[in-house]
């Protein structure tokens, strides 16, 4: 079975941190989220995958590399616009040939991975398998309707919900979804929707079966989401210290601080992970944090939070929760007078005091 993973799109609802890079890029527990989807493809045994690629390929290829890091091998392929999943699907008809495969949207998380899903794909002869959770506001998800395990019916993004079943972005597919998919008419948002062509499987009386996420699922589309992701990833960090901490700081919990971070005269409470060449001084860094690369913490109080690299955090009064800091993001407080919010902030930034 060949593996198709989606890292293309535009990431709009992650501005202004997707205007610099790719939304499957940001790092959840210091890791590209584009990371855990390949990690669960080759825990199921796909490790033929081609990759599909973007305005932002080249960082993507930059990241992935030939796969030979993740026991894969990539193909890159190119998808001329982001025309929707289906659209995705067809760009890469020439790699996955008659071959059956599994599709993975490459901004989704899952904890419980898909090994159970591809073995009992391969195991019997369905057109499709797709893999649902329930959600509590289905209007934002393709939604499907069961009997048991049969998919009886499909809608996306329904204004009125048939049932709580959200398609969350893994789905194997043989070679039948293909036709499905040239008779495609674009969705009312412009784009050619997968769940339309497995909707026409169903219509043509094929079977297409389903599974339950096992663990958690979450698909980090918003800032909010990638707050979540972390605490979760986090929840199943093993700590250790790499680094330096000097004897006047205190960790307490699972962190992990990385070969190159510094820690002084600061309270750490885990899970929290510090990556290389990171920088804490007089500060405390709480539960759920992420640090990245070089980024630099000087008295400050801090948790819940994801803080790209080479960003700076110095002198601030009040604690920061549930924040997300892009790359070499400056915040900085101190005594100067008049004591005002002095703010240079991007298009799309988004500052709650
Ligand atoms: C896509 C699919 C939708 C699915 C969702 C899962 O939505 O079209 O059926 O439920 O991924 O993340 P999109 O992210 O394009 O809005």
């Amino acid at each position: 079975m060949k593996g198709l993973l989606l890292a293309g799109g535009t990431g709009s609802r992650l501005r202004p941190l997707t205007y610099t890079g790719a939304k499957q890029l940001i790092p959840v527990a210091n890791r590209p989220i584009l990371f855990y989807a390949v990690d669960a493809m080759v825990n199921a045994g796909i490790r033929d995958i081609g990759v599909i690629i973007g305005d932002t390929g080249d960082e993507v290829r930059q990241a992935l590399s030939d796969g030979s890091a993740f026991g894969a091998q990539f193909t890159y392929i190119t998808q001329s616009a982001p025309l929707g999943l289906a659209h995705a699907v067809k760009s890469a008809r020439h790699f996955l040939k008659s071959d059956a495969f599994l599709m993975f949207l490459g901004d989704n998380l899952l904890r419980g991975g898909v090994a159970d899903l591809v073995e009992r794909f391969s195991d019997r002869d369905f057109a499709a398998s797709i893999l649902l959770t329930e959600v509590a506001d289905p209007t934002q998800f393709g939604v499907a309707v069961l009997k048991e395990d049969r998919v009886v019916q499909l809608v996306e993004k329904p204004k009125n919900p048939p049932s709580s079943w959200a398609l969350v972005g893994v789905y194997c597919f043989s070679s039948a979804i293909h036709e499905a998919i040239e008779g495609l008419q674009p969705s009312w948002r412009g784009e050619y929707e997968i769940t339309d062509a497995i909707q026409q499987l169903i219509d043509w009386g094929l079977t297409v079966d389903s599974a339950r996420v096992q663990g958690w699922w979450k698909d980090t589309g918003r800032p909010e989401d990638v707050l979540d992701a972390n605490r979760l990833i986090l929840e199943d960090l093993s700590g250790g210290i790499l680094g330096e901490v000097d004897q006047e700081s205190q960790i307490t919990g699972r962190v992990l601080v990385e070969s190159g971070a510094v820690v002084r005269r600061s309270v750490v409470r885990g899970p929290v992970v510090i990556a290389q060449g990171a920088h804490i001084e007089d500060s405390y860094i709480g539960p759920y944090t992420a640090i990245g690369p070089k980024v630099r913490v000087v008295a400050t109080e801090i948790e819940n939070s994801v803080l790209l690299a080479e960003s700076q955090v110095e002198n601030i009064d009040a604690r920061i929760d549930q924040t997300l800091l892009g790359r070499g993001v400056r915040v900085c407080g101190g005594s100067r007078k008049p004591r005002a919010l002095r703010l240079v902030l991007g298009d799309h930034s988004r500052l709650d005091i």
